[in-house]
């Protein structure tokens, strides 16, 4: 099978490890890849959201499956674009149709899916022009916290957790009347603050069956103590020790088989990665949020830990098969630890040579590369997020110390990391 990746980040270099594996991958392509996803395939430079350029490649190159990293394709519909082009039909496509990929790219779409399938999520009301002053008599009597999530997808950025009345009808107007995330703001979900710890599950489906990938838990904060600004992920742990297998149970028969039996009964196209951000509340589950794409930085130790072959999942799971399909893995702890450009999330510089990638990490680690570059030989940062480290271990400790410790041994300027992830279950 001749596969091509689209994608640049840390998730794409720990799929690209992974498919380069199999002895079903014939020929691997990451578009556009980094300094990482060149060791274990070929790079080519090709933009993620240029359907027509995808297009010509997959025919000119005999592309036989597309895995899609990123939601932006997803939610612009380059699933769609495959199945109407007739040239392009036959290749499988891992990814949820436009439609479904609502489940991300709108939050009042994932909302009222949640609330037909009674699946557990905070309550809500959803708000825009024309109700704007009910919208405003609303958020006076509602209980604080309470959180505005910008409708359409806001770069991470869309979700506002506020403490305080007066910034609660002041982020309400800004982002209904001016504006404030463009058109993915003029609809305001509103929405019952939960208190509790959260965690990333990862379900593979077909759209009628599905497999659930070992779940994660992500570090979002920059600073250590979860302080500080939000990022994309600066580490991440698998297995998840507060995810017993009573609480599993309760998310499988609570949140799982009704996501995808709605998916199913919605008729909706999605044969692809389904992350359901999730919080536990006392003993309980709760959705989040839904994710169309995998996690990044919780593929980094989802994948690593993952025994099956990929690529043939991937195909059960483009070809409707996953029924019977187990997954096996790896019952280690996995921690992996990202290192980011001094200043990330906010100004940062980049074009630095990262060095010490050539170090004998150990079979216990594994180095994947996010925001680098190849250039004249060299890796130079390229990015916010540049290189994560995911180690194993009997304990979440010993996993993470690992990474630390190769972590120490490689260097570019300004770099910054976690010294404290999985730190709640030292
Ligand atoms: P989202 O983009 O929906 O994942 O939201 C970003 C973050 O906001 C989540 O990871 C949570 O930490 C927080 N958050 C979102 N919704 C709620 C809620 N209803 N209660 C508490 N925290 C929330
Ligand atoms: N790590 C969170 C995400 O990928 O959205």
């Amino acid at each position: 099978m001749r596969i091509l990746l689209l994608g640049s980040g840390g998730r794409e270099h720990a799929l690209a490890w992974k498919m380069a594996q199999s002895p079903r991958c014939e020929k691997l392509f990451i578009a556009p890849g980094n300094g990482g996803t060149s060791q274990v395939g070929q790079n080519v430079p090709l933009s993620i959201t240029d359907f027509p350029a995808i297009e010509a490649f997959c025919i000119k190159e005999s592309i036989g499956l597309v895995f899609v990293g990123p939601e932006e394709p997803l939610v612009k519909g380059v699933v769609d674009h495959f199945r109407n082009t007739p040239s392009l039909k036959d290749i499988l496509i891992i990814g949820p149709a436009a439609e479904a990929a609502q489940l991300e790219g709108s939050k009042s779409f994932a909302k009222a899916f949640m609330q037909k399938y009674g699946i557990p999520t905070a309550g809500y009301r959803e708000f825009d022009v024309n109700s704007y002053e009910e919208g405003v008599r609303y958020l006076q009597q509602h209980p604080l916290p309470v959180v505005l999530k910008a409708d359409g997808l806001a770069a991470g950025k869309g979700v506002l957790i506020c403490q305080h009345p007066i910034e609660a009808a002041a982020e309400f107007e800004l982002m209904i009347q001016r504006n404030k995330f463009g058109d993915a703001g003029r609809k305001v979900v509103v929405e019952e603050f939960l208190e509790g710890i959260e965690m990333s599950m990862f379900v593979l489906t077909d759209g009628k069956d599905y497999v659930i990938l070992p779940e994660a838990k992500d570090y979002k904060r920059i600073g250590e103590g979860d302080k500080g600004l939000n990022t994309g992920g600066m580490g991440a742990v698998s297995p998840v020790p507060f995810a017993d297998d009573l609480f599993m149970e309760k998310i499988e028969e609570r949140i799982v088989k009704p996501t995808v039996r709605g998916l199913h009964e919605e008729g909706m196209d999605y044969k692809g990665f389904v992350f359901i951000g999730i919080i536990k509340v006392g003993e309980e589950p709760y959705v989040i949020e839904y994710n169309c794409r995998m996690g990044d930085p919780e593929t980094e130790v989802v994948i690593p830990r993952l025994k099956n072959d990929l690529v043939d999942l991937l195909e059960a799971a483009a070809q409707s098969k996953l029924a019977g399909v187990k997954i096996e893995c790896d019952d280690r702890y996995a921690c992996t630890v990202m290192a980011v450009s001094g200043g990330y999330p906010g100004e940062y510089e980049k074009g630095f040579e990262v060095e010490g990638l050539d170090l004998e990490t150990g079979s216990d680690s594994l180095i994947f590369h996010a925001g680098t570059i190849s250039a004249y030989g060299a890796v130079m940062t390229n990015g916010g997020r540049v290189l994560c480290v995911t180690s194993f271990g009997e304990s979440v400790a010993e996993a993470a110390d690992k990474s630390r410790e190769v972590l120490d041994q490689i260097y570019f300027e300004n770099m910054y990391f976690r010294k404290d992830i999985g730190y709640e279950f030292a």
